[in-house]
Order: C-alpha cells, then structure tokens, then sequence
C-alpha cells in the first residue's frame, strides 16, 4: 500500500513594507531582524517557509520628499530602496522576494483588487472630508489629536476635503468585531486585541481611498477614473497578496493566508480594519495573526530625524557585525512590549554574553577536545537545556525568553565545564558532552545568529536542523574553533564610554542655557553626527561668528552658514537645519557654538564643517541656537562642567 506523503506544514511571515521618504532605520530593522528569526526559526523544523518584506513607494510624503530632493519620485525611491536592500543583506535577512511597490507586477494587482471592490460596488464617488497627518499617511479623527497634533509626528494635520472615491468600510464593522473578537482574525498581544475592539466599537466610518491625480500624482491610477490615483494604504496592503502572487501561483496557492503579519502599533489600526475589509470585500481568506512588537526608543528619546538620533542600521551591522545587532535587538526588549536601546548597550551584550559566554565556551572547549580528543556518550547535560519550553516560547512568538533560554543553557555549559575541570582530568567524555550541548546551542541560535551558528555547525560537522538538537553525534576528530566575537574594548570601548559621557553633557549644557529662554527642551539638535563619529571622544567647542548666511537650493530646512572660527580653526562652512527658526538677517554677526572635532559630513552636495549648538523645544515648533554669555573672540574654547 502506498502511503500519502505527509504534507508539509507551511509558515508565510511578513513585515511591514517601510516608506521610502529616508534611509533605513534601526526600527524598521527590528521588525525585519524579528521576522528572520521567525522564518528561520520555521525552516530549522523542516517547513516550508515564505518569508515577504519591502518597501512602500507611492504616495505624498514620499512625492514631497522627492521634490525637496529635485529628484523624481521614481529617482528617489530607487535610491533608497537600494539600501534597504543593502542593510537586509548586511544583516542576512533570508527574505524569499523583496516586494516594491512600484513593481509593475503589484501596481496591475492593485487596479485589479480596486475594479473588484468597484464592481461589487463596494467604492464608490463621493466627497471627503477628514483630518490628515502626511506622517502617519493616515486619516486622524479629533479624539486622536494631543494638543491639535498628531502624537506621533508632532504636527497639525491637514483638512482634506475633496471629491473622492470612497470604500465601505462601515459595511464590515460587525463582520470584523465578531472575527477579532473570536479569535478567527487574531491579534496578539491581548491588550492589543482589546484595544482595537475598543476603536471598531466607535463606529467605522467609510474612508477615501482615492487622491485627485492634480493634487497627489506619485501613485496608482485607479483603472475606472484618470483623474484619481490609488491612496497609499489600499495599495501598500495588497503587498502581501501581490508579492506572494509575484512568486508564482503555485506559491500563492501553497502560502496564503499569511501566519504571521509583524509590525508595531503605529500600524495596527489599518491592520485590523481596513487590510481585513479589503481581503473580505475581495473575496479572499484573512491571514491568521497580527502580531504587534513594542517601539523602542534611543537612549530614552523617540528616534527622531529632527532630534537627530537616528541610528543606522548599516553603521551598526558595519561597525559590530549581523548577528551581535541581531541578538541585541531581539534580547534586549520583550517582544510585544516597548523599551530602549542604545549602542552602548549592544557594545556591553557583545562583550558579556557573546564573546566572554558563548564565544568563551565554544573556543576553550574545542581547544581542550583537539588536544585530549572527544568519546562518544550520552549527554546528560542536555538534560538542562529546556527544550520544550523553548518551543513553546517560540510558538508564542516570545522571542525575547526563547532567546533567555537558550542562554540560560549556555551559562549551565559553562558551569559544567568550571565543575569538572577538563583541562586537568583530560576527561574525553566530559569533553563531548560539551561539544554536543554546543552543537544544540548552535541549532537553537540559527535563527537569532546564523553566522555564528553557521561557523560552530562547519567547523563540528553537522547539519542545522532541529531534530539535530537532542540527537547525540558522532565526533571523531575536533578543531579548535576560530574567534567568533572579538572583544570591543580598549580604545573602542573608551570611545563610546567618552561620546556617551559627552553627549551626556552636551546635553545638560545645552538644556541649562536654553532653560531660561525656551519652555521644555526636549533634545539636542544634531546628535547622529556624533553618535555615528567613534573619534568623538573630546568635544571641542568653540564660539564662532557668523559671517554669512545663505539659502541651500532644494532645501527648505537647511541654511548654509558661514562661520568665523578665529585665527586657529579659520572659516568653516556649516549646513544647520534653522530655516524654519530664524530669518537670516537675524543671524548675521550672531555668535553662536560649535563643535568643531567633527568629521565633514556632505550633506545636499556640499561639506558641512561642524554642528552648533542648538536646542529644540518638545513641540518642535522653537530652536534655540546656544550663544557665548558675553561677546568674546571668535575662536574662544568653551569648556563645560558636569551637571
Ligand atoms: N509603509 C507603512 C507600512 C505599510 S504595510 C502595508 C509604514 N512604514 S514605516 O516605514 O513607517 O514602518 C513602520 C514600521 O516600522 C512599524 O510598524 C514597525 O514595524 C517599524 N518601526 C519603526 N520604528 C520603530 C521603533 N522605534 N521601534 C520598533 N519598531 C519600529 O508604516
């Protein structure tokens, strides 16, 4: 009798699609780092994995960016696109297709979805009026506004008020509140799922999907009216339709729904209401689980452009390597709730757990096991190693505890190794049971750190695959395996520590002398400059003049300065973000301080050559620019004191 093949299971996981209006950032990383683990994580059991992440190109933040860039739209995006592609790989992300919006293929699969919601007459022309943030590209109603603005980007939104089509997403409010509520359209984590009821108890109202082609022209032409193009949302979300189908049907057939949708709760509304509506509307089945992460915040500020503490991706990957980002970002926060980063931190995680922990392990015990040789036996060190409960961490999407996990049976291979002495007993049998229990460590953290994994699985011999993990192997001869982490310390090390101590009080020195003309200072201005500069480690500051100011074409933040820095440093040229702050007659002769031990940075084509102090108030509507008490000589040193 012929058996029926047993069908393999599937797991098809996504990320957000990331706007193309600026480069990569750590946040978006996180997502895509998170998505990877789960992906590899399934591909170690021995699914069948699909794993789709992106980049969302249309629409008016990215059209006006693209103008201040004078560039076109198409010209812009590729740009960046190019490295977000660049970062993935950087990071090893193992994404299977990499979906742009602009791809010919996803644009047709938009007109089609939007012709069968028009022909089921689920859009419809209408008028629109509503509160906009271009942030967000996301409607807002008043109850959402804090102090007038939008929370999350600080700005006042735009009143749209136009002749639109509109789609019925009022239609589904009892359909979705019965799914979400059931669990059939889940959405994890549970406080999530409460309070995204709460918002569809509101009422959902019908919402534009259209924007007039003379207004907003960088999107998709709606197939049944010229004058109109597709707004952002409907198009982006039927990336995850569109960039499976791209595959082959075959894959489409095999992978949807998706299992798992990753993202943060800056998104989770449309998520939940109009993504789910538009699959309904179209007849198609709903993906199983939303899955919202926490946000996390640099050194205990939201990451901001205008704050500056933006921290790339790319600088990370290239200053510490894939798998020590990789592992700092997904251990240092609970998945699911918010937190902080900082470099600081990944630096010490680095140091203390994967070079002094794991790499320690792995390099003593292979060089002890090439020396006196390994016999086989039964590993009962595995019997610490909680298996079980790392699957069902896993399942539970608590990545974070997996991750504790594992490294908790890390610590217990080190603790055996300091109880029995091998270097003195020379006990071969000892000695393998350490090189097995790092071979199932090294199964475990595949999809947390591959490259590591990788390297331990080479130079052991054996495949990454989880049944591997409780399977003890034969080992005949060992080599002493290379380094994986080295140790960031000596001057590395002091350098953070110092940029830290100094931004520290940068900080508190800019903050003390803007108190007394501005309300709430929430930050200082230009900071990624120095957190991305590793020589910073003395802040020269000095007082300058400025001489002239001029505008910067295609810029309508930044001014073009130029300072007079006394006899010794000379003239610099400086780019600050002020337009918005100050007239430029107001600034002729001012005296202002900058920090001149930068490295140049090139920013709109040209050489900025150094940063001024500067604060900016919590609402982002004041810059303070930080000036000498009294007039002195241009070229003065400042010195700051602590507190
Ligand atoms: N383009 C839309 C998504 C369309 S999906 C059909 C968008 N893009 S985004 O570039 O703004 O990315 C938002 C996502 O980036 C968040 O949902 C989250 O996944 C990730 N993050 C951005 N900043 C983050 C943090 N500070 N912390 C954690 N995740 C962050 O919205």
């Amino acid at each position: 009798m012929v058996k029926k093949a047993m069908k393999k299971k599937k797991f098809y996981v996504t990320t957000p699609i990331y706007y193309t209006n600026a480069s990569i950032h750590l946040g978006g990383a996180y997502t895509t780092i998170a998505a990877d683990v789960l992906a590899r994580w399934h591909r170690t059991l021995g699914e069948d994995v699909f794993f789709l992440t992106g980049t969302d190109e249309h629409g008016q933040k990215i059209q006006e960016a693209a103008e201040q860039n004078k560039q076109t739209p198409k010209e812009f995006v590729d740009k960046i696109v190019a490295e977000f592609k660049e970062a993935f790989k950087l990071l090893n992300i193992s994404n299977n297709n990499f979906i742009r919006t602009t791809d010919v293929y996803h644009e047709q699969e938009v007109k089609d979805l939007l012709n069968i919601l028009y022909k089921k007459k689920l859009i419809y022309r209408g008028f629109y009026e509503s509160l906009y943030c271009v942030g967000c590209e996301q409607y807002l109603t008043q109850a959402d506004l804090v102090d007038g603005k939008c929370p999350l980007h600080n700005r006042i939104p735009e009143l749209k008020k136009e002749e639109a089509y509109l789609f019925k997403l009022s239609s589904f409010q009892k359909k979705l509140h019965g799914l979400i509520k059931t669990g059939k359209y889940k959405i994890l984590p549970e406080v999530r799922r409460k309070e995204i009821l709460n918002f569809i108890d509101c009422g959902l109202q019908d919402i534009s999907i259209s924007r007039l082609k003379e207004k907003i022209s960088w999107g998709i032409e709606l197939p049944f009216d010229k004058k109109h193009c597709a707004w952002v949302w409907p198009d982006a979300l039927w990336n995850y339709v569109s960039g499976l189908r791209q595959t082959g049907k075959e894959n489409y057939k095999k992978f949807w729904p998706a299992d798992v949708q990753l993202m943060a709760k800056d998104i989770l509304r449309v998520h939940a209401t109009i993504w789910p509506a538009l699959l309904l509307g179209a007849g198609y089945k709903l993906p199983k689980s939303l899955f919202i992460h926490g946000y996390f915040t640099i050194g205990g500020q939201k990451m901001s452009k205008s704050l500056g503490n933006v921290i790339s991706p790319i600088y990370l990957t290239k200053t510490y390597g894939a798998d020590s980002v990789r592992y700092y970002l997904m251990r240092n926060l609970p998945f699911g709730s918010d937190g902080d980063v900082s470099e600081k931190g990944l630096v010490d995680r680095h140091n203390n757990e994967l070079a002094d922990k794991l790499g320690n392990l792995v390099s003593r015990t292979t060089a002890l096991a090439e020396k006196y040789g390994v016999k086989k036996t039964k590993n009962t060190l595995l019997k610490q190693l909680k298996l079980k409960q790392i699957e069902k961490e896993m399942q539970d999407l608590e990545v974070d505890k997996a991750l504790n996990s594992i490294f908790a049976f890390v610590d217990s291979c080190n603790e055996y190794v300091q109880s029995k002495k091998p270097w003195e007993t020379k006990d071969t049998k000892v000695l393998y049971e350490v090189i097995d229990s790092i071979k199932s460590i090294a199964i475990l953290f595949w999809p947390f750190i591959p490259e590591t994994s990788e390297k331990i699985a080479k130079n052991l011999g054996f495949e990454i695959k989880y049944e591997n993990v409780e399977k003890n192997l034969d080992y005949r001869s060992i080599k002493k395996a290379e380094i994986l982490f080295k140790k960031i310390e000596g001057t590395a090390e002091k350098v953070i520590k110092t940029v830290e101590q100094n931004i520290n009080k940068l900080e508190k020195f800019v903050k003390k002398e803007a108190k007394q003309i501005a309300g709430k200072i929430e930050g200082v201005i230009g900071m990624t400059e120095i957190i991305n500069y590793e020589q910073f480690s003395k802040t020269d500051l000095r007082v300058g003049t400025i001489k002239k100011v001029e505008d910067v074409e295609g810029a309508d933040k930044l001014l073009k300065l130029e300072v007079d820095l006394g006899k010794e440093i000379g003239k610099r040229t400086i780019l600050a973000g002020i337009k918005k702050y100050y007239k430029k007659d107001e600034l002729k002769e001012k005296q202002i301080i900058v920090v001149v031990n930068l490295e140049p940075r090139k920013m709109k084509g040209m050489e900025s050559q150094g940063m001024l102090l500067a604060a900016v108030s919590e609402d982002e509507s004041k810059v303070i620019l930080i000036k000498p008490k009294l007039s002195v000589d241009s070229g003065t040193r400042v010195e700051f004191k602590d507190g």
